[in-house]
């Protein structure tokens, strides 16, 4: 095959002798290469000016199908066949079982380049009838393929098509002629100005190429945002909006004293369970607990105080010790919480995270063992469960959700605990969108904050609206081994319709 940087110079040449013109297609024949390069060719030509004309004309041709090719590479099905007869014969049966067996065996049948012996031993046996055979379909085709049309006649032609070696198809070439400006010598167009060419003034005897409008630019090589960080970016958006500070969640591993004793969630409780819960091994127990406080907190929990009966229960410190993978954001607001009342001076707080927790779970569709919580906490004098509702309002309206309604439910940290739901215009049903409440007394004043500072706090999933947003229906889809990475690469900047 001809080389196809020297292409539109071959084609030049080709034309300097060629004084009626040139057709694409009878071009590429001759250069033995693919049509779609002499087109490239062309086109590049008549980019630089004159130098050629080249008029578009759509022109019947035949080409060779896959079976076509096949042909050219490993010879006729009755050529294979007759190559595949042995000077002893061959039974019939094995014969039909070659792939190219049954069309072979009629074609080389009616070529008499073999005959069958109905009536001998073993079964019907074919033999060769002649010495030796010329495969002429096959140096038929192979002439075609080299754009060589006139090597059959149209009965040729259509017998081949008919065995479907042959296909005609219509295809867009050019009548290719010598411009005004006609050379055989084509200086190749610069397509940079260099600082070279400006200093020693040779740019004054370049030909340069001209812009190219309607060129698409090149997709620049470049990181991509997963789905679920931009849905993030926007929820800490309206945080920041609203004058939230964001915490510091860079922990996944959590004792269970942060995770659950601290919000006053008892030892027992079934979610401290192994099934719901992913222990560490190494190191399965965590040090270095504000020894106060923790006295505080076993004795809220075994006596009570604090105007509460407490559960009255045997509290032990190895139970608090132990090492999870945190499973909720709400043990990075406990600890925030317990150093707001280390600073003495109390100052309300307005405080936000979106990070990764982990639960036990089983896993479908939606629920994976890790996702990322969204949370929502403020701390001042005198919060009521009416703040409370009306930060939700606020805080939904600027995600676009404007119907909310409010279901009694229980945590064991929060006194009362409301679920959060939204009508949901697609599904035209009340949806669970988020779970909220005000932290209990038993949490908030053994940490030291002063009496009458309540805090309000909710919680949601990132993963939940992410899916919604992005149209995906399997979470495993958004996360894990199976995410096809071109769908991080297409997926939109997220825009939270407020
Ligand atoms: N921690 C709760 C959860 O994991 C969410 C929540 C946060 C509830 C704050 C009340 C207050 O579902």
């Amino acid at each position: 095959m001809a080389d196809c940087s020297v292409l539109p110079e071959s084609l030049l040449r080709r034309l300097e002798k060629a004084d009626d013109g040139l057709n694409s297609l009878e071009v590429a024949g001759a250069l033995g290469v693919d049509h779609q390069l002499v087109v490239g060719a062309v086109k590049s030509l008549q980019s630089l000016g004159e130098v050629i004309q080249a008029e578009q004309r759509s022109s019947k041709h035949w080409e060779l199908t896959e079976e076509g090719k096949e042909v050219v590479d490993n010879g006729s099905h009755e050529a294979r066949v007759f190559t595949a007869v042995p000077l002893e014969g061959l039974l019939q049966s094995e014969l039909m079982k070659l792939p190219s067996g049954k069309v072979g065996f009629s074609k080389a049948m009616s070529n008499k380049w073999i005959r069958l012996d109905k009536n001998a031993e073993g079964g019907p046996r074919i033999y060769r009838a002649v010495d030796s055979i010329t495969d002429s379909v096959r140096e038929k085709l192979h002439l075609l393929r080299d754009g060589k049309e006139d090597a059959m006649d149209d009965k040729e032609k259509n017998e081949l098509k008919k065995r479907k070696l042959l296909a005609e198809v219509n295809i867009k070439t050019y009548w290719i002629t010598r411009g005004s400006a006609f050379t055989t010598s084509v200086t190749k167009q610069e397509t940079d100005l260099t600082p070279e060419m400006i200093a020693s003034g040779s740019w004054r005897d370049k030909n340069f190429k001209a812009y190219n409008f309607d060129a698409l630019g090149v997709i620049p090589e470049c990181g991509h945002l997963h789905p679920l960080m931009k849905v993030r970016t926007q929820f800490r958006q309206i945080f920041l909006e609203m004058g939230f500070t964001e915490m510091p969640t860079n922990n996944f591993i959590e004792s269970s004293f942060w995770n659950f004793d601290s919000l006053f969630q008892p030892q027992q409780h079934p979610a401290r369970d192994q099934h719901d819960t992913f222990f560490l091994e190494d190191p399965a127990e965590a040090t270095n607990f504000p020894m106060d406080y923790l006295a505080r907190v076993k004795k809220v929990h075994s006596e009570g105080g604090y105007g509460s009966q407490g559960y009255k229960y045997d509290w032990k410190i190895k139970e608090a010790k132990k090492n999870i993978l945190r499973t909720h954001t709400t043990a990075v607001s406990s600890r925030m919480l317990y150093q707001l009342a280390q600073q003495g001076n109390f100052t309300p707080v307005k405080y936000f995270s979106i990070d990764r927790v982990f639960r036990n779970e089983t896993l479908d569709a939606t629920h994976l063992a890790e996702f990322h919580q969204i949370e929502g906490v403020v701390a001042d004098y005198g919060l009521t469960l009416g703040d409370l509702m009306g930060v939700l309002h606020q805080f939904f309206t600027k995600l676009g959700i404007t119907k909310l309604r409010f279901k009694p439910a229980y945590n064991p940290y929060t006194e009362p605990s409301m679920e959060v739901f939204s009508y949901h215009e697609g599904l035209k049903k009340w949806v669970e969108v988020g779970n909220s409440g005000i932290f209990r007394p038993e949490m908030l004043l053994p940490m030291g904050l002063p009496e009458g500072v309540s805090v309000i706090a909710w919680g949601l999933s990132l993963e939940r609206p992410t899916m919604i947003k992005y149209g995906i229906n399997n979470i495993r889809e958004l996360v894990g081994h199976k995410v096809n990475l071109q769908m991080v690469y297409d997926s939109p900047i997220c825009r939270l319709d407020s």
